[in-house]
């Protein structure tokens, strides 16, 4: 019997389940074609024969209610309601260009990581980048499953009901698709679409919508797929994700495939060879940007042989065979109404200019980083002028404001001929405005010159410090914990009340069962209701667990970033094994500091940071404490479990013949190993090519197996 004929009285838990999720989506999907498209493939009282085994399954298994179940969708909701998808190839973002420099170095670039001369033989795509929101969208046997959002490249929401009113979108492929297939590509509001949306608001009399792109992520991103539905979004295809089968061999011809296949792509792709060609490309398509029905801020560039692309690879968040030239930012004249100090997480002093309210490129802007005291001044970061001395920028001056993309506004220069007598020079606070302790400018070791960054010698006692430390640990890639935003750490953060307050991240871990023995309950308190407070201990709970890269990163040592953390949790594994080498490290010398110092990507000021991070006993307090709440799981061992060097360490040296170093460097973390950059005890091979000298001597000290490039490549498969 099939399983969406079992009645429900003596279906399995398991089964219960699969059915859910099958009427979730089946409902959506009839739902979507009855709101938004043509007409609904099935009779009313089929309609509601599936709603009424939806709401008798879950009547006979609460447990196994879903998110995205139809019993919960009721108009529109607050983000974060959607079920969550887990993109089956991640979502990746792109490297920005700004220069035509930028653009030649990266063409040079992809050349020599081939190891090819720059003979214009590589083609790549030049297509507009549009202004939207990127979407997945899963077909199995041609039939649309899932459409996603990006969330944060690895996990999306569930957004299918809104996406299947898109009536560029196609429902179901021809039968020559193969049978799962993921188109990529990018969701927006044409320009006319969203003049005349905003003409309506203003005839009723609401507020006008900020721009295209807001727009349609707001459109999709709430419950009620009649709103979607009358938004008109449109779509683009450019990309994919996972495919039981490749139809093409380029990037130009996948493309194209989905064109036939019923997506629209977009008629100003074309396919170059020379940076010439590119460039000139670019500038005609900018040429061409005011009359575009819909916004794009900049030209991608794509390598065209897929096969090329697959030995390009990717670095940590981005593909080395594409990047994104983006058109100039835009610029607008406002005047400065007052300079503040914001002090960050490793006690940073910024100091961030307060303007008068206007509006560039169709945002409005009220902020802009004054990056520190010399840029207030003119002066960069290498020491050079990059503004005239009397350029300095003041309180009162009028100034050129530039916003590009998402980047912070930054001032550009200052409009000398509107300068007030009564505007004296901006004074760089002495002191941190939060605690009080003195802020300095420290010498850097290497050059001998003053950093430019001014910090606050505070610390621990600094509370800007600490509650931007919390911040930084419940942030997205750390340990992402919705609904603890920067709102809600600031109010826990500055509770007096015992069964409240949060002064360190184990707090976050202590706050349910404080609350438990406490009368103060959360769930009364303005902002926080009863559903939003489950919720929270929900997601706290969840974290309990970590991956060992998170952890790392959420610690928040200075220099550690994302990638960092990574490289961290692979070469050690596990929190002990990690915490333990630090404290091996402690001197700066000796094995343990070396093996930090050969992490390929590691130097040597990232290595001291660390170090000194856990010789300070507050910091150890805190991580033992934490440590008392949550789990930090072991670094996942390599994806490639059948590779021949998953987990080994591997030194290349001298030159070396059939890849480049990078190339090679990149295949070998590919097939799951780690590659240093010096030979210790713990490393497996040296790939030794023609003019190795003292790693190879290292090498054969230690007995650490030497192999040549050839040896290499029969070991990995070729
Ligand atoms: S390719 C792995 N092509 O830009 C590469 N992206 O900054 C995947 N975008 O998240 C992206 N137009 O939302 C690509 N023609 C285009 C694009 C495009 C717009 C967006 C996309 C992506 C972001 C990256």
């Amino acid at each position: 019997m099939a399983v969406d004929t079992i009645p429900v009285e003596i279906l399995s838990e398991e089964q219960a389940k699969a059915e859910l999720q099958r009427l979730s989506a089946e409902i959506a999907h009839h739902d979507a074609l009855y709101h938004g498209k043509d007409e609904p493939e099935i009779s009313d009282a089929d309609y509601d024969a599936l709603k009424r085994r939806n709401d008798a399954i879950e009547a006979q298994f609460p447990q196994l209610v879903r998110t995205d179940s139809p019993s919960q969708r009721v108009g529109a909701a607050p983000a974060g309601i959607f079920a969550q998808v887990v993109h089956a190839r991640p979502m990746l973002s792109l490297d920005n260009t700004f220069s035509d420099e930028d653009v030649q170095d990266f063409v040079s670039s992809v050349y020599r990581f081939l190891g090819q001369l720059p003979d214009s033989s590589i083609a790549f795509t030049a297509e507009p980048k549009i202004d939207g929101l990127s979407m997945s969208l899963r077909y199995e046997n041609r039939r649309l499953v899932t459409a996603a959002t990006r969330g944060d490249g690895t996990t999306g929401e569930n957004v299918t009901a809104n996406i299947l009113t898109i009536k560029e979108i196609p429902t179901e492929l021809p039968a020559d698709a193969p049978d799962v297939v993921e188109v990529r590509g990018e969701v927006y509001m044409a320009k006319s679409d969203f003049l005349a949306l905003n003409a309506q608001m203003e005839a009723e009399g609401k507020q006008a919508y900020v721009n295209p792109r807001n727009t349609a992520s707001g459109s999709l991103r709430q419950l009620d797929p009649k709103v979607t539905a009358s938004r008109n979004l449109r779509f683009f295809a450019y990309a994919w994700g996972e495919m039981s089968r490749m139809p093409a061999e380029t990037q130009w011809e996948m493309v194209q495939v989905f064109g036939r296949w019923g997506f629209p792509i977009n008629p100003l792709t074309e396919r170059l060879s020379s940076v010439e060609a590119i460039l000139e490309h670019y500038r005609a398509i900018g040429l061409n940007r005011p009359d575009l029905d819909y916004d794009i801020d900049g030209v991608v560039y794509k390598v065209d042989r897929l096969d090329l692309q697959a030995r390009l690879g990717f670095r940590s968040r981005s593909p080395r065979w594409a990047t994104a030239h983006k058109f100039p930012a835009e610029q607008a004249f406002t005047t400065v109404e007052a300079i503040d100090i914001q002090v960050g997480r490793t006690g940073a002093l910024t100091p961030v200019a307060r303007l008068t309210p206007i509006t560039v490129g169709g945002v409005v802007v009220t902020n802009a980083t004054l990056h520190n005291e010399d840029y207030i001044k003119g002066i960069g970061n290498s020491g050079d002028r990059i503004r005239p001395e009397e350029h300095d920028i003041r309180i009162g001056d009028t100034v050129i404001v530039q916003r590009a993309g998402d980047v912070i506004p930054q001032v550009l220069d200052v409009v000398l001929e509107k300068r007030t007598a009564d505007a004296g020079p901006y004074l760089f606070p002495k002191t941190c405005p939060v605690c009080d302790s003195h802020a300095v400018r420290e010498k850097n070791e290497k050059t001998g010159k003053l950093d430019s960054v001014t910090r606050c010698t505070g610390g621990f006692v600094c509370r800007a410090q600490a509650v931007e430390h919390i911040k930084h640990f419940v942030s997205r890639n750390a340990y992402d914990i919705e609904g603890l935003g920067t709102k809600q750490v600031d109010f826990f953060f500055e509770s007096d009340d015992p069964a409240l307050m949060i002064r360190t991240a184990p707090d976050i871990f202590t706050l349910k069962a404080r609350q438990e023995r406490s009368l103060t309950k959360l769930e009364n308190i303005e902002g926080f209701g009863r559903v939003s407070v489950r919720k929270l201990f929900e997601a706290i709970d969840a974290r309990r667990e970590i991956a060992l890269n998170r952890f790392i990163f959420a610690l928040g040592i200075r220099h550690v970033g994302e990638t960092t953390a990574k490289l961290l949790a692979r070469s050690y594994g596990s929190y002990a094994a990690f915490a333990d080498a630090m404290q091996a490290a402690a001197p700066k010398f000796g094995e343990a500091w070396n093996e930090l110092n050969s992490i390929e990507g590691i130097g040597e000021v990232v290595a001291a940071s660390i170090v000194e991070f856990f010789k300070e006993p507050r910091n150890l307090e805190v991580v033992e404490r934490l440590l008392g709440e949550v789990r930090p799981l072991d670094a996942e061992a390599p994806v490639v479990s059948d590779s021949p060097v998953a987990g080994k360490t591997v030194v290349f040296t001298g030159s070396l013949e059939r890849f480049t170093r990078d190339e090679a460097k990149a295949r070998a973390e590919g097939l799951g190993a780690k590659v240093a950059g010096s030979v210790s005890k713990k490393t497996d091979y040296l790939v030794a090519g023609p003019g190795a000298g003292s790693k190879l001597d290292k090498a054969r000290e230690v007995g650490v197996q030497v192999m040549t490039e050839d040896e290499w490549l029969a070991l990995i498969g070729g």
